[in-house]
């Protein structure tokens, strides 16, 4: 699936062979003026959907108003996203920290971890994916991933086998200052994490003095049943980390943390020259009015059911996995082929990296409609 890139732009990705020119709802229009239907959401970006109009609105307000101005001075949508991420996510995560990506987010909520421990350890689970950044590539799990993090000097994180309940209480000891897992997991093709399995972690943190950091930069934001991922595991972590579909698509990253654990941050602590810029707090207060509004939470989980018990019945579809609109088919023969046939057929997804997994991430909006379309031509395809 990788279109050939020229010129200046360095070839770092794998690219969807399509050139897009709009996008309204779950799909996209290419500069040949077809429509394309998008089950992969720009990499589980686009929650409100493409250009969701509130969303358009808001930013185009914003900008005419005021496009930026540093934390150096308060803004009221700053704070009006701030009150509204914590009013959305369970008691006590109620202090949030603005920066521009998911990386950074984790990186902040790593350090923020050795900070309040004074310890240096963390523990991450078997396939779980946290950033480019040095010491999100530490708590990452691969080899390639890891050593980018060695070259930096940045120690690795002890990993533990994937929801291995005994493993996860037996590697958190007194020397482990944070433990990091996304309660569903992304890369690895919309893996869930079992509940007991992210109990254990919250049991055994709170019995060592460590820090529970749940990565929720693709399973957060109203796309796994809850709000949050801690809202719908019924477990809450010390801080969480939102970025992807916070903003409609607009850069964004949030660390949301206890009372307790930002207790001795002092100004100076934290920092970022953008995070909660005025365009980017009103694009996300406008994501978050519409998630509401518009049931979107619901929908997630209405429409994720049905493509759920839809595909299981599907010839060549051997498991299901993850919650909500984050999907994971297990399939009998590769995923890339699945997805360069769906391609063929106008529809985007995402693979994994587990070669026979297809990843599905579309709008939070995605109809019964949109899930049939894609059911009929996995059907088409998988026969
Ligand atoms: C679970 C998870 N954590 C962290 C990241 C890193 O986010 P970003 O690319 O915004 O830095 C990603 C990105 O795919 C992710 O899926």
């Amino acid at each position: 699936m990788t279109a050939t890139a020229t010129g200046a732009w360095l070839p770092v990705y794998a690219q969807f062979p399509l050139r897009v020119v709009s996008g309204a709802g779950s799909y996209l229009v290419d500069d040949r003026g077809e429509r394309w239907l998008d089950a992969y959401g720009g990499h589980a970006v686009a929650s409100t959907g493409h250009c969701h109009p509130d969303v358009v609105a808001a930013i185009r307000e914003q900008a005419g108003k005021l496009i930026f101005y540093s934390t150096a001075i308060p803004h009221g949508g700053r704070e009006e996203l701030a009150e509204l991420i914590a009013a959305n996510c369970p008691d006590p995560l109620g202090k949030v920290f603005f920066c521009n990506s998911g990386a950074e987010a984790n990186e902040n909520a790593l350090s923020l971890a050795r900070k309040v421990t004074g310890r240096q350890r963390i523990v991450s689970v078997a396939g779980g994916w946290h950033g480019r950044t040095a010491a999100t590539l530490a708590v990452t799990d691969g080899a390639k991933y890891e050593e980018t993090a060695r070259r930096s000097g940045i120690s690795i994180s002890t990993k533990v086998p994937f929801n291995d309940v005994q493993a996860i209480a037996a590697a958190i000891d007194e020397t482990v200052a944070g433990v990091i897992v996304e309660p569903v997991q992304g890369l690895t093709g919309a893996r869930d994490c079992s509940p007991e399995f992210l109990r254990a972690a919250r049991l055994a943190c709170d019995r060592e003095g460590a820090v529970l950091i749940f990565d929720e930069i693709q399973c957060g934001v109203g796309r796994c049943g809850a709000f949050s991922a801690a809202e719908a595991f019924e477990v809450i972590p010390d801080i969480l980390t939102f970025a992807k579909g916070l903003a409609s698509g607009l850069p964004i990253g949030a660390m949301v943390a206890t009372g307790a654990v930002t207790a001795s941050l002092k100004i100076g602590d934290l920092g970022s020259t953008f995070g909660g810029g005025p365009v980017v707090s009103a694009a996300a207060i406008a994501t978050i009015k519409v998630i509401l509004k518009e049931r979107l939470i619901d929908n997630a989980v209405m429409v994720g059911d049905h493509l759920r018990r839809a595909a299981a019945k599907l010839p060549g579809v051997a498991d299901v996995q993850g919650r909500g609109l984050l999907i994971g088919l297990r399939l009998a023969k590769p995923a890339a082929e699945v997805q360069r046939a769906l391609f063929e057929s106008r529809i985007l997804t995402g693979t994994s990296s587990e070669p026979t997994v297809l990843r599905l991430m579309p709008p939070l909006s995605f109809s019964r409609s949109e899930a049939n379309t894609l059911i009929d031509a996995l059907r088409r395809v998988l026969s």
